[in-house]
């Protein structure tokens, strides 16, 4: 069958199923949505947050962009973070990168992709304020993986520079902000455990904006 149709096909058959476990599925979660959690992640189709997650409709607010960045610059990055620690009152943020990402790959070469570049950029950003340990890396693999985790982790830091996230923590002790890595080579998610507290109080040194 012809991929577009399939899609309304397996829609249809996932209708039934849920509506055959549960008759008022679709009306409950249509009244309102109280999700848990924000994830911030790659665009990338072998990345989709539902589906690696094992989460369900309605368990997660979800934010993806080119290598997972969160910009302050970038009003629809801004909108989602205001809107789900403001309005949802999400307990956790995620920012969940994977190995293998183009968008870091790309911002590691000296090879121009149009606007993209400026988007990229902020990646060029991070490779600079860790270049020495990124060069001391001799293998480019490696050098490559620790770029995905250095970005998710400085990403993280700009989630915890905003006023929203620092309002409602001082005041609500939520959200806790946390780095993700996604392996795509094995399936697995990786914590990579960030000092939440520490970041924060290190950030609020110059970003404190409560
Ligand atoms: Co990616």
């Amino acid at each position: 069958m012809d991929i577009y149709k399939e899609i309304f096909e397996n829609n249809k058959k996932w209708v039934e199923e849920k509506v055959k476990n549960d008759k008022e599925f679709f009306t409950n979660l249509y009244k309102e949505q109280n999700p848990h959690f924000l994830y911030i992640g790659c665009s990338d189709s072998r990345v989709p947050a539902n589906v690696i997650t094992g989460l369900d409709i309605g368990d997660l607010f979800v934010h993806r962009n080119i290598a997972n960045l969160v910009p302050n610059t970038d009003m629809n990055v801004m909108s989602v973070l205001q809107f789900s620690i403001e309005v949802l009152n999400v307990k956790h943020i995620v920012v969940c990168g994977h190995y293998g990402c183009g968008g870091v790959k790309a911002s590691m070469n000296n090879t121009s992709f149009g606007l993209l570049d400026n988007w990229l950029r902020n990646v060029r950003d991070v490779y600079r304020l860790h270049e020495s340990c990124l060069n001391e890396i001799n293998d480019s693999n490696l050098r490559f993986d620790r770029l995905v985790e250095l970005n998710v982790i400085e990403q993280c830091v700009n989630v915890i520079k905003t006023s929203y996230l620092q309002k409602s923590y001082i005041k609500n002790k939520y959200p806790e902000v946390h780095g993700w890595i996604y392996d795509m080579k094995s399936g697995y998610l990786k914590d990579l455990k960030i000092d939440f507290p520490k970041i924060l109080s290190k950030v609020r040194e110059l970003y404190n904006l409560e």
